[in-house]
């Protein structure tokens, strides 16, 4: 019996040629048996030119698998500037609350839409659509404090998390399409509810921590036939979202399921789910792998475009808009300090402005920098971030810092 890795589930192994491989790729399966090489059969990262070689000398091409593979050098492509976000109707500190109210609501829907699924009900998704339209309501204000509020750990459930966030930022990447908010509503719900199929697929499958096997994968990807079916037999609820359950999956290069279909078939609200519900996946913690930080996740998503799996113009507008260090993330500095970013500086996208956390010898602190107008530390050393740590690093919870971050937005 064949056994494929796990990750395939989320972020599904990607054939490259031999000649398109870097240095930090993990390479999971060749073009030929491995008895055949001296290449060891669990898979290797390539570290070193010589690997590079080796690899290039015998196979054709190989499969990457990208859970697995380290971030190489992340190129964000400038996309176009959204006017959106110029435009902000309200302050941060105004929005937050709103946000909060709206994002919690999203929430609590999502769990009663579930529980009536499991009860076997014929749900009505009115609720669901009401709550998603303050969302929007928000995102079109102030799209910051939404994104914040995706960058804090939830006490629920991971699918719930899973179904909010995908749900913000599908919104986000709708919005920057131009669409109109009756559009991005409907958007919206079909981030939401995307993957409610997973409710039809075993517990022992979704929580399992080892390989799946071809039988449970093919199982596994039925939640999006269930998706539909849940959806279709739903009350106030618009095709679209059914649409979007079923077609999530499928990639513009045919190789997604379940229908296989390409580009030009694919629908652009099953598009924009299946760009953001990569990035989501890709930068959640679970039971059977760790997160990636975000410049990792954008690096995924980029091989990921390049290699026509998901939209590559919709992917740079995401990660145009997203940047380098977007609005919670948590960096660290040259110094050894830990902040968490507040805000990109439009003209210096690599020097944000940022609320420290920790001093380099990791004692809690809360002090305001701003990297684009503080260039050097007090050594007079360059002043710049270092690396880019994921949510909860140290324990630093973004919802101990709410107070602060707002203050120091206005
Ligand atoms: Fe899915």
């Amino acid at each position: 019996m064949k056994t494929i890795p796990l990750d395939v589930v989320y972020y599904e192994k990607i054939k490259l040629r031999a000649g398109d491989l870097r240095k930090g790729m993990f390479v999971c399966e060749l073009d030929r048996p491995w008895a055949e090489t001296s290449f060891p059969d669990e898979g290797f990262e390539i570290e070193t030119d010589e690997d590079l070689e080796a690899i290039r000398k015998c196979c054709e091409f190989v499969y990457i698998d990208l859970g697995r593979t380290q971030a190489v050098r992340v190129k964000i492509e400038k996309g176009p500037t959204p006017s959106f976000i110029r435009e902000n109707s309200t302050s941060l500190e105004d929005e937050m609350s709103t946000a909060e109210v709206a994002k919690n609501q999203t929430s609590n829907l999502v769990q009663n839409f579930l529980d009536e699924v499991r009860r076997g009900q014929n749900v009505d998704v009115q609720l669901a659509k009401t709550a998603v339209s303050q969302c929007v309501a928000s995102i079109l204000r102030n799209p910051d404090a939404l994104m914040l509020m995706t960058r804090m750990r939830q006490k629920n459930s991971h699918t719930i998390q899973q179904a909010v966030n995908t749900c913000i930022y599908a919104i986000i990447l709708g919005r920057l399409q131009g669409l109109e908010a009756k559009q991005l509503e409907e958007l919206g719900t079909c981030g939401l509810l995307h993957d409610i199929g997973n409710i039809e697929i075993p517990n022992y499958i979704l929580d399992k921590t080892t390989s799946l096997t071809e039988e449970e994968f093919a199982i596994v990807k039925q939640h999006t036939t269930y998706g539909r079916d849940i959806l279709m037999s739903a009350r106030n609820i618009f095709a679209g979202a059914a649409e979007v359950a079923y077609g999530h999956h499928e990639s513009p290069d045919g190789s997604g399921y379940p229908r296989g279909l390409v580009d030009n078939q694919i629908s652009l609200n099953c598009k924009i789910v299946s760009v953001v519900d990569k990035y989501e996946a890709i930068t959640r913690h679970t039971v059977y792998r760790s997160a990636q930080n975000h410049l990792d996740a954008v690096h995924i998503l980029n091989s990921l475009a390049n290699n026509n799996k998901i939209d590559k113009a919709l992917t740079c507008s995401f990660a145009s808009y997203m940047g380098f260090y977007p609005p919670g993330t948590l960096v660290e500095l040259s110094t050894g300090e830990v902040g968490i970013v507040l805000k990109p500086n439009p003209k210096q996208r690599l020097r944000p402005q940022l609320l420290i956390v920790r001093d380099s010898e990791r004692n809690p602190v809360e002090r305001f920098v701003d990297l684009g107008i503080k260039p050097f530390d007090a050594k007079g050393n360059p002043y710049k971030i270092k690396m880019v740590h994921l949510p909860g690093y140290l324990g630093i919870d973004l919802a101990q810092y709410q107070t602060a971050l707002i203050q120091a937005y206005d």
